[in-house]
């Protein structure tokens, strides 16, 4: 049970081995010494019957923002607090890691930015941020459209051959918000067209075949693949490590071809930041030619590779649920219709429509809040550690030894009463709405205005009470590409059709991983709108 078949993986999976077992021993030792911490006993069950994250909220109310979640001999510190997440992500961000999820990611990213240690992590940063500047943003939005183009018509169409006098269609929303994003993130990151909304291919189901695989992996706290007894899943292993190396080949190719096509006129439009002229605009171009053709190869994939799966599902998801939850409101679905009608008329979305599609961008937001993904951030102390006190529990906060494994669960912020008034409720309104912190000791409120100039609502907003892409300096590199995005996919199909749900809202069961998704698909009636 190998990540990749070269000659150097038998030191490495002992090494792995033995890190699992002292993480599992410093766990142990650290989950006794949580000593004062409420404890909320986990059972095995938890971990299958149901979203891990349904139970956290359960405990969260009954123990409290900062309490303790054991599993036997495993424990884990379960944070919903903001003032400890920011302490965590922000303040004292070097002294933690991914921990448990860099275990999880690194055989498929290496040492893209979300696993990678925080040498390379620094070193790649610096690097990869400055290429997600406005005038490459205002380039993707013409990429968003196309794609989101290709969508609509392919809904058309299949309206188009309905012979029923409705003509309304029935599709899996979810499974289509999905190919769309592949096709987005594909042609943004690496010029690749995956053309998946259209067709299948090799490729695309290996990338399926991987996700498939990251998201199995990441619903299991304990990575069985490098334990000895894991023989058992050895076709599943064989199949994820061909379905690796396929994707592996074509992100090697599109470097090769990168490397082998750089232009200097190209290189001088970029660095006056020009993209009206651009051929390709993707990332790939930006990293290849801003940063010289001597950048090494592996770690280029490594970045390509993380952002592909980091990039993909995550903005499928805001998809699907933004559409889940107006699909249940329809006058909330008129009004976002109404403000597209107004903003758009005839004309092809620009990044300065984006800007008056206020309404959208608030959809796209508070669909973050009620589902955000992951609905778990994870992180590891890497030296002991004082958490502050939180407004709840411990005055003074907690000790935490080093080797301790932290979730940080960001639902359980998204909907704590303590933080928003109808927490369950879909009010993308909600974030116009100053509030006060109401007496809750280290906690500023909520002010819409303490951003200026973000074109979204973001964590300074709440005061880390909402972390849709995290915070800190490890804060989600992709986050205005994948606002626009939404907003961009999400205007153009409400511009033309209108969706209903086919059964109940509940009806539509949640599974979970890296992101919340269904289990059996978003299933839609999907007609054109009569007006
Ligand atoms: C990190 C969410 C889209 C690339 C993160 C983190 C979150 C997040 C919460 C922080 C993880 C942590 O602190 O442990 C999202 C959501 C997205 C999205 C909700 C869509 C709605 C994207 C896109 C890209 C991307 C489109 C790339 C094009 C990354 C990378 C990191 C990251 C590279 C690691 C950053 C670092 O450690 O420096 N994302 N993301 N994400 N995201 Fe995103």
């Amino acid at each position: 049970i190998q990540c990749q078949s070269t000659s150097t993986e038998e030191p490495k999976t002992k090494r792995n081995l033995l890190d699992n077992a002292s993480n599992l021993l410093t766990n142990f030792l650290s989950g006794g010494r949580l000593g004062s911490m409420p404890t909320a006993e986990g059972a095995v069950s938890d971990l299958f019957g149901r979203p891990l994250f349904f139970s956290l909220y359960d405990w969260f109310l009954e123990h409290g923002s900062v309490y303790k979640l054991a599993f036997g001999p495993k424990a884990f510190v379960v944070v919903s607090d903001p003032i400890v997440a920011r302490h965590i992500l922000r303040e004292n961000a070097f002294s933690y890691d991914k921990g448990v999820l860099a275990d999880i990611l690194e055989p498929i990213m290496g040492k893209g930015l979300i696993p990678a240690d925080i040498g390379t992590w620094k070193q790649r940063r610096k690097v990869i941020a400055p290429g997600f500047h406005s005038s490459f943003l205002e380039a993707m939005v013409k990429i968003f459209t196309a794609c989101s183009e290709r969508t609509v018509l392919k809904f058309e169409n299949l309206i188009e051959r309905e012979n029923h006098e409705e003509k309304a269609i029935e599709l899996d929303l979810e499974a289509e918000f999905s190919s769309l994003a592949l096709d987005i993130i594909g042609l943004g990151v690496f010029n690749y067209d995956f053309g998946s909304v259209t067709k299948e291919s090799p490729v695309i189901k290996a990338v399926y075949g991987t996700l498939f695989e990251a998201e199995h992996r990441s619903t299991f706290y304990i990575p069985y693949w490098n334990l000895p007894f894991a023989s058992w899943v050895v076709p599943r292993q064989r199949k994820f490590h061909r379905d690796l190396k396929v994707i592996n080949d074509c992100l090697d190719g599109l470097i090769r071809n990168a490397k082998e096509s750089r232009e200097e006129a190209d290189v001088e439009k970029l660095q006056q930041r020009d993209y009206s002229t651009l051929k390709d605009a993707s990332l790939l171009r930006f990293l290849v030619d801003m940063r010289g053709a001597d950048v090494d190869d592996r770690q280029l994939r490594d970045d390509l590779m993380t952002m592909l799966i980091a990039g993909h599902e995550t903005t499928a998801a805001v998809l699907t649920w933004s559409i889940f939850l107006l699909a249940q409101n329809p006058s909330k679905m008129r009004k976002a219709q109404a403000e597209v009608d107004s903003v758009l008329g005839e004309e092809r979305i620009t990044l300065e429509s984006v800007r008056e599609l206020e309404y959208i961008r608030l959809i796209v937001v508070e669909s973050l809040r009620l589902y955000p993904q992951p609905p778990l951030l994870i992180r590891r102390s890497l030296q002991e550690d004082k958490l502050p006190g939180g407004y709840m529990g411990s005055e003074d906060g907690y000790a935490i030894p080093a080797g301790t494994d932290i979730f940080l669960s960001v639902y359980n912020l998204h909907r704590s009463p303590y933080f928003w008034d109808r927490p369950n409720e879909f009010e993308p309104e909600r974030f116009l709405v100053p509030k006060a912190s109401e007496g809750i000791k280290g906690w500023s409120g909520f002010d819409p205005n303490r951003s200026p100039g973000a074109m979204y609502p973001n964590e300074v907003i709440a005061d880390f009470a909402f972390l849709p892409f995290g915070g800190g300096p490890r804060k989600c590199v992709g986050d205005q590409f994948a606002l626009l995005e939404s907003t961009v996919a999400l205007a153009m199909v409400l511009k033309k059709f209108d969706v209903e749900l086919r059964g109940s809202a509940e009806d539509v069961e949640l599974v979970t991983g890296a992101t919340i998704h269904t289990k059996t698909g978003l299933w839609c009636k999907v007609k054109r709108r009569s007006t």
